[in-house]
């Protein structure tokens, strides 16, 4: 497939040139969309150049695009696809729930029975709302650490993703939620310690994730994690974990994992089953507040906030699919891949290494030893984009930046198949990429 000896611009353009003659149809789907969206796309994410591929179908762990490519599914919606594409129990949820018709507008079965599993599964959940996605999620859960505080500022960290508001990236997004964000560097004790200290009176809320997953798949330190709990309680801050993505590490979420309690938590992605959701929930004396039996109680309104099929398949999913056993199961066989593809490019003169926790990952083009966020800052990025190009000539999906989530189908066979990708990546790219 590459030619050697060759420059990485070479490789680039080479593997560029033959993903365009290979995919006519996602190539005229795509000039078409961008008659009618900007860029051809409603979910940034997705764009990649020279343009995304565009998908067709889907069934299990395999997707179709519209020129009849068949893959394998390593991206798993960015989480959300952890039930991958067709699970039966789920479509069964799915089904009865429509059979019963949509759009009710009124309480139904099933919202309860989402919430009574979401609670039981994340014990520092004593109560929980839902929204509609993991970003109205965060966004409730931080307006209402604003509100009940009383306090304005909150507590970011640099180069983490919340959602579509929540950009931390490299600066702030000009379209991030307007409010007073303090930033802080993931994973850096003394200098978050300093930076809350110096806010202590006027932060309502930290906001972190557990493990930084747009953010490269890069794990917290106990110790960083721990810290931010004692700093909370010493002065009335409401630290919120957000586990959008990361809930699925373990049964009961990272914060089983470490053993540390948030005030509050957002959850989202594959919590309804494949459908749109988000969810935000906590200690009983913060979510309390939003009790409609209370003078004042907070508003938190959604038309789709309590959808049917949202809420039947995320019952069936995390009652049914996800239980415990499987969380661990999926998580091992993540942890076993990601020790694995290391193996391979620790044996490789090629700069790779695969950060991340459980079924969820990052492949970075790097080899300083990446422990915080900005150690992936040196990363070759036309590395990345070649090891994209090449793993979708492969037939194995992933996005552009090397993120990857296992997906409940994905068999033994098939990672057995991608390791051998990766290591024919390794062997055909090193003349152009190795040190
Ligand atoms: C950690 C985290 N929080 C929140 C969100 C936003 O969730 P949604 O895309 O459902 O709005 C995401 C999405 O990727 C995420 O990774």
């Amino acid at each position: 497939m590459a030619l050697p000896n060759i420059t990485l611009e070479a490789a680039l353009d080479e593997a560029e040139k033959s993903y365009i003659t290979s995919n006519p149809v996602s190539n005229t789907k795509w000039r078409s969309a961008c008659k009618a969206l900007p860029g051809g796309n409603t979910r940034s994410v997705l764009f990649f150049d020279p343009f995304p591929v565009v998908m067709a179908r889907a069934e299990g762990a395999r997707l179709w695009d519209l020129d009849g490519h068949r893959y394998t599914d390593f991206l798993g919606d960015f989480t959300a696809g952890l039930y991958g594409h067709s699970n039966p129990v789920i479509q069964d949820a799915v089904r009865n729930a429509l059979n019963d018709g949509v759009s009710l507008g009124a309480s139904n079965i099933y919202e309860e029975q989402l919430a009574h599993a979401v609670c039981e599964r994340f014990p520092s959940l004593d109560l929980v709302r839902f929204t509609n996605s993991g970003t109205e999620a965060n966004l409730m859960a931080v307006l209402a650490a604003r509100a009940i505080t009383g306090r304005d500022k909150v507590l970011a960290f640099e180069r983490g993703y919340h959602g579509g508001v929540f950009v931390f990236k490299k600066g702030n997004s000009p379209i991030n939620l307007p409010i007073d964000w303090v930033m802080a560097k993931y994973n850096q004790v003394e200098d978050t310690l300093a930076v809350i200290d110096e806010n202590s009176t006027e932060l309502a809320a930290i906001l972190v994730e557990p493990m930084m997953g747009a953010g490269g798949c890069i794990p917290a330190d106990g110790a960083f994690i721990e810290s931010l709990r004692e700093r909370a309680n010493r002065y009335g801050i409401i630290l919120i974990f957000d586990e959008v993505m990361t809930s699925r590490l373990a049964p009961g979420g990272l914060q089983e994992v470490f053993g540390v309690n948030p005030d509050m938590t957002t959850l989202g992605k594959y919590i309804g089953g494949g459908m749109t959701i988000g969810a935000f929930g906590g200690r009983r004396s913060i979510m309390e507040e939003f009790d409609l039996r209370k003078d004042g109680a907070l508003f938190h309104s959604g038309t789709y906030n309590n959808n049917v099929l949202s809420m039947a398949a995320g019952t069936a999913g995390l009652t049914k699919v996800y239980t415990p056993r499987a969380a661990n199961e999926l998580n091992s066989r993540g942890d076993h891949l990601r020790k694995h593809l290391n193996a391979l490019a620790a044996d490789s003169p090629v700069p790779m290494q695969v950060t991340g926790q459980g079924s969820m990952m990052n492949v970075h083009f790097s080899t300083t030893s990446v422990m915080r966020p900005e150690d992936v800052d040196d990363c070759d990025e036309n590395a990345l984009k070649l090891f994209h190009l090449d793993m979708l000539a492969r037939g194995k999906y992933l996005p552009r930046r090397g993120f990857m989530s296992l997906s409940l189908p994905i068999t033994d066979e098939d990672i057995e198949e991608f390791v051998a990708d990766v290591e024919d990546f390794l062997e055909t790219r090193a003349s152009v990429l190795g040190i």
